[in-house]
């Protein structure tokens, strides 16, 4: 299994650190544009394999793609981070450009690969790769839901003060402040719904502080979070390289499914060998589905930003 991760930023470089301590992959390449900066982390990396016990072969490349050939998946994570106060659509000028050469040139060197995209702002750049790359929609998937999701159990575990494995629940729609659509109604502590230990209001502010989780951690960093994204990203990596049929919220292309068209946004997939081996359509409330087609609506209109 080889995986290639664009971008040696924090959030590429944690990624390819969770993939290598998971032990599952034979081999990680970063790649990224600045001179020995990929083969930097890579060597640092590297030099923990015997205190961390992996035996994942990480190597840095600057920029080389040929040295990515034959990746079984390939996750963009390339572009500029927000800061402090900006929304992730603002990042779409500058990243549009960097994600269509980075996915043309992976495509090139693996053209069976499965690409994860990272980058913000994240649906619209998952549809983009879809524009630029032509690939079957199985093989391009978005990140965001997973680490929204992520978020959301953290601050249910916080509010309901239970254990966060005790905890599950499920983030869906665009990755965005304003998109993000955290099912409340479906989460629960070991089965039980949240609502039978937390007041209507507190659950509220639960949702409201996921959508802003990103934003939250980007105030108090000067830049966008990396942990939760590498860690988001690497279990996405493992569920496709171990075929495990796991369910994760994804941003995939839909077709009509949840009554949507011709756009990528978060809904629950399910991954293993081939990608998105298939998308689970459930049950939504007349509010969520309504919160979904408010989503819907921001993430077409960033995509009509896009110059394809
Ligand atoms: C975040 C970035 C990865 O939400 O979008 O932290």
């Amino acid at each position: 299994m080889k995986v290639t991760v664009v971008g040696a930023g924090a959030v590429g470089a944690s990624c390819a650190e969770y993939i290598a301590i998971k032990n599952f992959a034979s081999e990680v390449i970063i790649l990224d544009i600045k001179e020995g900066f990929a083969e930097g982390k890579a060597m640092d990396l590297m030099q923990t394999a015997s205190l961390n016990g992996f035996d994942t072969k990480i190597t840095g490349s600057t920029n080389d793609y040929s040295k990515t050939a034959d990746s079984d998946i390939c996750v963009i994570t390339s572009g500029i981070p927000r800061k402090p106060g900006m929304t992730r659509e603002e990042l779409i000028g500058i990243n549009a450009g960097i994600v269509k050469m980075v996915s043309t040139s992976l495509i090139e060197h693996s053209p069976n690969t499965i690409i994860i995209v990272v980058s913000n702002p994240m649906d619209t750049m998952t549809y983009l790769v879809h524009k630029a790359t032509g690939l079957p929609k199985n093989r391009i998937i978005g990140m965001g839901g997973a680490l929204d999701s992520a978020r959301f159990k953290y601050r249910l575990a916080e509010a309901l003060g239970a254990p966060i494995s005790d905890v599950d629940g499920m983030v869906i729609g665009g990755h965005s402040d304003k998109g993000m659509v955290p099912l409340t109604r479906l989460a629960t502590r070991n089965s039980v719904p949240v609502s039978e230990f937390i007041s209507e209001e507190r659950l509220e502010q639960v949702l409201q502080d996921t959508k802003v989780g990103g934003a939250t951690l980007t105030g108090l960093l000067g830049t966008s979070a990396w942990y939760a994204p590498g860690a988001a990203v690497s279990s996405m990596v493992q569920a496709i390289a171990c075929d495990t049929k796991k369910i994760f919220p994804c941003s995939t292309l839909l077709e009509g499914e949840y009554g949507l068209h011709d756009l990528c946004i978060g809904v629950p997939v399910i991954l293993g060998k081939n990608g998105i081996e298939s998308i689970v359509e459930i049950n939504l409330s007349t509010s969520e589905k309504a919160h979904m087609q408010e989503s819907a609506i921001g993430v077409s209109a960033t995509n009509k930003l896009l110059t394809l």
